[in-house]
């Protein structure tokens, strides 16, 4: 153990807290330590968006207030995660310096104003992050409040001005050394789009360039690059000065798709920080999907983030009551709170951080889910809850750091989603690639079987079974991975729309890749399109299943035939195959289907693995079961995300870690009612 957060025993509550709006307001301040105290809060985010009250012109300094704010949290046991301000600037800085704002793609400049539109090329914005952040380590890095730096605020974004443009082209040169070899990558002879000159080249424009996918895709990857380039920037002295304070960065997450934000290669990003935190909004009691609907789309995310580093992380914002940006802003039902609190403890969260601590007074903001709303009241129902979270969180604070074990993986590549989403031809509204891909997941969340997330290029000889749908660009070292994991003994599971693009988004010749034909037995001879009304049927063990979107026609070679379509013109030919290769084996979905046929499909195929939680075994798709594994013990979290009562058995053995007794062999949860339990480890003596 060598630092304060990996000292720290608790799990993190707490959140955003921006003092900076209410130094005006000595008793609301005062009145913000006492409800800390009392609502359980441990830990706040600091200084995300204080720029302009640390420096209210340029070159001044204004730390007083911020040593006061730390050192009263201090004092009453808080941890302070201290953002740096870059999310926003003053008004002093986009005047004086406007290279420091963003150019959009029609190439205008951007006016001050809103957050997240800065440049992340431009030298000014550089050297004035540069000097804020140095000055705050050096003030603040050995004041023992700080946990953990919290390096901007949602990075995202792109900017298309013409440092972006120089920094691209030297990008590009890097890569591609020539030309040449540049205009082949990009297959420039379409349409005349060969350049001779490096300075013809630029960013995708609405006003000039969209078609080149090629110069899509490597834009994209350049702005992942860029962002992260920026971070770097941001986090080189701070790295300096205090070199035992981890870091993070919020990433974000859209809980509707649902994917991690879509501008920035998070796998890529990861590498680059101690510890994974993001920022989830699920939009609970929504009128259009069930409780359970919701709970799996984030408890995929919650999975992907873990896996990125494979161990516990942050929920650095989540909202305690509603948010102020969604259609309609609803408050969480009673229960809902602790529920969904807990149900990121369950996926490897080591917190429970709001935003926001409390309400503010004006602006776009102030009707946003707080901890304390405009009434200062310690009486009303989100105050309470939030305080009820906190007290659970006392209780189970073993948990933290302790960690999922996956045998389970799903592939998600930022490549193959950007690719895939750029490329005209298939349809274009049902392309639905993360959909797909949490459908598959949907299946182990209702079997209570963990599931990483990750890249292709990820190493899997810790898994049991790996699934890669529509992995319409693919690498050939990525393919080579898959066939490494198979032949070890690996079961694979591909579907339609693989293996069409390499890494330069260029098509495969001579079809369908021979690696991947060897790997599923199969060729790949067409892939046909559905109209979204329209159907068609696969048979398997004796049951039919529906169609829709997109059905390949598939010729056998070596695979074994599973199933067959019925009708059209792929009657009676192969949909789903599987094919023995090394110590593994492989699966071959030729088309989308219902979901049904998947539950029936993995059902199938995991005969012969034991995957599910051997202690509980609920079969209750409503129910969810998630477990944490230290040395020593193993957390169960019982989670009822259903609006009806239910009643689960488990097996011997078991304690309730909130009331510290042995727990009941049959659990009565209500509706949102969440258990959480433990286990003895049984290889711990
Ligand atoms: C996040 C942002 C916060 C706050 C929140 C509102 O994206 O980081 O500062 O605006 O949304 O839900």
């Amino acid at each position: 153990m060598n630092n304060k957060y990996e000292k720290e025993r608790r799990l993190l509550h707490g959140g955003d807290y921006s003092p900076e709006q209410w130094l005006s307001y000595p008793d609301i301040l005062a009145d913000d330590l006492i409800m800390m105290k009392d609502t359980h809060s441990n830990t706040v985010s600091l200084g995300m968006f204080s720029w302009s009250a640390l420096e209210p012109t340029e070159g001044e300094f204004n730390f007083d207030w911020l040593d006061k704010i730390i050192n009263d949290i201090y004092k009453i046991g808080g941890n302070i995660i201290l953002a740096t301000p870059s999310g926003a600037r003053p008004a002093w800085m986009s005047q004086k310096y406007p290279e420091v704002l963003r150019t959009n793609n029609k190439r205008e400049k951007m006016l001050h104003g809103g957050r997240h539109n800065h440049c992340y090329s431009s030298p000014v914005y550089r050297e004035k992050t540069s000097i804020i952040n140095k000055k705050l380590a050096e003030r603040y890095g050995e004041h023992p409040g700080i946990l953990m730096w919290h390096i901007s605020n949602e990075y995202g974004g792109e900017c298309h001005c013409n440092y972006c443009q120089e920094s691209f082209r030297k990008w590009l040169k890097n890569k591609y050394i020539t030309l040449e070899n540049l205009n082949n990558s990009w297959w420039n002879s379409f349409w005349s789009h060969s350049f001779t000159d490096w300075l013809q080249v630029e960013s995708p424009s609405s006003l000039g360039e969209e078609n080149v996918h090629g110069l899509n895709l490597d834009w994209k990857r350049f702005v992942t690059d860029q962002t992260i380039d920026f971070y770097k920037h941001e986090i080189k002295d701070i790295r300096k000065i205090t070199p035992t304070i981890p870091i993070t960065t919020n990433f974000m997450g859209d809980v509707n798709k649902p994917a991690p934000h879509g501008s920035t290669d998070y796998h890529k990003f990861a590498k680059h920080v101690d510890i994974i935190s993001w920022d989830c909004y699920p939009n609970w009691h929504n009128d259009y999907e069930s409780t359970a609907d919701l709970a799996s789309k984030v408890a995929f995310l919650d999975d992907h983030f873990r896996s990125m580093k494979k161990k516990s992380f942050l929920i650095m914002e989540s909202t305690p009551s509603s948010v102020n940006w969604q259609d309609f802003n609803k408050a969480k039902r009673p229960g809902m709170h602790l529920l969904s609190s807990i149900q990121h403890i369950a996926h490897g969260s080591d917190s429970n951080l709001y935003f926001q601590w409390r309400k503010s007074r004006g602006s776009s903001e102030k009707f946003h889910g707080a901890v304390i709303d405009h009434d200062n009241s310690t009486e009303n129902r989100v105050y309470q809850d939030v305080k009820f979270v906190g007290e659970i969180m006392e209780r189970i604070k073993s948990v933290k750091g302790s960690n999922k074990n996956s045998k389970v993986a799903i592939i998600y590549d930022w490549n193959n989603h950007w690719a895939f989403e750029d490329s005209q031809g298939f349809a274009s509204s049902t392309k639905k690639y993360t959909e797909t891909l949490h459908e598959h997941y949907r299946y182990f969340w209702n079997h209570d079987i963990s599931v990483d997330i990750i890249p292709p290029s990820d190493d899997l000889d810790n898994y049991d079974l790996v699934i890669a749908p529509m992995l319409y660009l693919i690498s050939e070292d990525d393919i080579e991975n898959l066939c490494n994991f198979v032949k070890n003994g690996g079961i694979l599971v591909g579907t339609y729309i693989t293996g069409i693009v390499n890494e330069f988004d260029l098509i495969y010749l001579n079809g369908f890749p021979e690696k991947l034909q060897k790997l599923f037995g199969i060729n790949r001879i067409e892939n046909d399109i559905l109209y979204p009304t329209e159907r068609n049927e696969l048979s398997f063990e004796n049951n039919n299943y529906k169609i829709l979107d997109y059905a390949d026609t598939i010729q056998v070679n070596k695979a074994e035939v599973l199933s067959y379509y019925k009708n059209d013109v792929s009657s009676n030919k192969p949909a789903v195959v599987t094919n023995k290769i090394g110590k593994g084996r492989t699966y071959y979905i030729g088309a989308r289907t219902e979901y049904t046929f998947l539950e029936d499909f993995y059902n199938f195929i995991l005969v012969q693995l034991e995957l599910s939680n051997p202690l509980i075994k609920v079969g209750d798709t409503e129910v969810s079961v998630q477990s944490r594994s230290s040395l020593h013990k193993n957390y169960h979290f019982v989670m009822n995300f259903s609006e009806n009562n239910k009643t689960i058995e488990i097996t011997n053995g078991i304690f309730d870690m909130v009331s510290g007794k042995k727990s009941d062999f049959i659990l009565n949860l209500k509706p949102y009612e969440v258990r959480i339990l433990y286990s003895y480890n049984k290889d711990f003596k």
